[in-house]
């Protein structure tokens, strides 16, 4: 074959290839744990599928502090990506710098307006116009247990704090590690969230965490949810500092620890692993918040972009995300429940099945709650200062609980 030969059949050939002037988009995220990566595989797949071209920007490190960083170099200098995970009340600063892109026709087109929850949709948009695209439902007031360490200790599902730290206490006899945690700052956050949730209940939480309310923030129930951090302390291993979650939930996993406080991405690696929710290990709400949903929306915030195709690839995948295929395989891959109130949950397992329920009947009353650690109750510097406090407090054996709820006030203030 002579190179012009070549070179005809190769055209001819791309033509047959449907969508073969596909574009490319890239995606930037964190999750990189073993459960979290199948998840976001799902989507780089049904992307693919459409001819497009998936450049992944992974960035590991749990709660996405590092990805911020990254995202902030890479939009400074101008080279944002096509779509990065942004959450919560970020989308809004984002928008105000006019880097974000809308999806106004594909959301009319799917109906977004009508599929989602409307202070999801809400969330989404920047000043009228949706910019991004929620991804999925977390929970983070969850409790993980291993079973078998619970029987073989002799302790019981706890549903109450007392009861939790009774359980730590048996766990502690019996010779295991009550609690699998990593000593990093949003760990120790998303531990004191769900301590001040089980505390406060949700509508101090919500005046503490979402309108900054000096009182709440420094009154004797904050007071004592610090008090509680200071107890769990006692049940946590000398090797904590700077544990990934995920290898906190291999510990659960093997047996070594009894419990993990977590959100429930900390499902992925249970799912990954092939363990049976309900059977191999149990998902109960932490205790004291049952009737209470901490949620941590996903979404992915989309940039503006220069190419045609590759704008169009961006917005094939901000479809896909809400379709409902991917929302159930990546869900059921990630830990999370559809964002999608009309998904047919009846292939999921028992602990996002119970996880969509609390979600619908939280959103009913006065349950339902932003979580504050996972970036949905204020911006990312009120979150930044609640991290600061939580973990010098928590890695200081001496400090005063009634001293770090004054810090706390004060450390939110000085970022406001
Ligand atoms: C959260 C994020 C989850 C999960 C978790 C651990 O902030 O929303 O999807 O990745 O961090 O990294």
């Amino acid at each position: 074959m002579n190179t012009i030969h070549r070179l005809v059949t190769a055209v001819s050939l791309a033509s047959l290839v449907p969508f073969a002037h596909g574009g490319e988009v890239e995606v930037l995220h964190w999750w990189t744990s073993g459960g979290e990566k199948r998840a976001a595989d799902t989507l780089q797949r049904l992307v693919e599928e459409q001819g497009h071209t998936w450049k992944d920007f992974a960035v590991a490190g749990g709660g996405g502090e590092a990805a911020m960083t990254v995202l902030k170099t890479r939009a400074v200098s101008g080279n944002a990506p096509a779509a990065a995970q942004i959450k919560g009340p970020d989308i809004q600063e984002w928008g105000e710098l006019g880097l974000l892109t809308d999806l106004n026709d594909v959301a009319e087109e799917a109906k977004w307006d009508e599929l989602l929850p409307k202070q999801v949709s809400a969330a989404m948009k920047y000043d009228g116009d949706y910019v991004a695209v929620p991804v999925n439902v977390h929970r983070v007031n969850w409790l993980w247990i291993n079973p078998d360490v619970f029987e073989k200790a002799g302790a019981k599902p706890p549903q109450s704090l007392d009861e939790f730290f009774t359980a730590a206490d048996k766990l502690k006899a019996a010779g295991f590690m009550p609690l699998a945690h990593g000593g990093q700052p949003w760990q120790d956050g998303t531990v004191f969230e769900d301590l001040a949730l089980a505390i406060l209940g949700p509508e101090d939480f919500r005046k503490a965490f979402v309108d900054l309310d000096r009182d709440v923030l420094t009154g004797e129930k904050m007071v004592e949810a610090f008090a509680a951090l200071k107890k769990l302390r006692g049940y946590v291993d000398n090797n904590a500092a700077g544990r990934d979650w995920n290898s906190a939930t291999a510990m659960v996993m093997n047996g070594k620890a009894g419990m993990q406080i977590m959100g429930d991405w900390a499902k992925s690696e249970w799912s990954a692993a092939n363990k049976i929710a309900g059977d191999d290990y149990q998902c109960l709400p932490f205790p004291g918040t049952q009737g209470s949903f901490a949620y941590n929306i996903d979404s992915l915030a989309m940039f503006k972009l220069s190419k045609d195709e590759d704008r169009q690839a961006q917005k094939d995948l901000a479809r896909t995300v809400l379709e409902p295929e991917f929302q159930q395989f990546f869900n059921q891959n990630k830990g999370s429940i559809p964002v999608r109130l009309d998904q047919d949950m009846t292939e999921f397992d028992v602990c996002a099945q119970q996880s969509m329920e609390d979600f619908k009947s939280a959103a009913q009353g006065a349950g339902l709650v932003p979580s504050l650690a996972h970036g949905m109750a204020a911006s990312s510097y009120v979150q930044g200062a609640v991290f600061d406090v939580v973990t010098n407090f928590f890695n200081d054996p001496s400090a005063d609980p009634k001293k770090a709820a004054q810090q706390l006030a004060a450390a939110i203030q000085a970022v406001q």
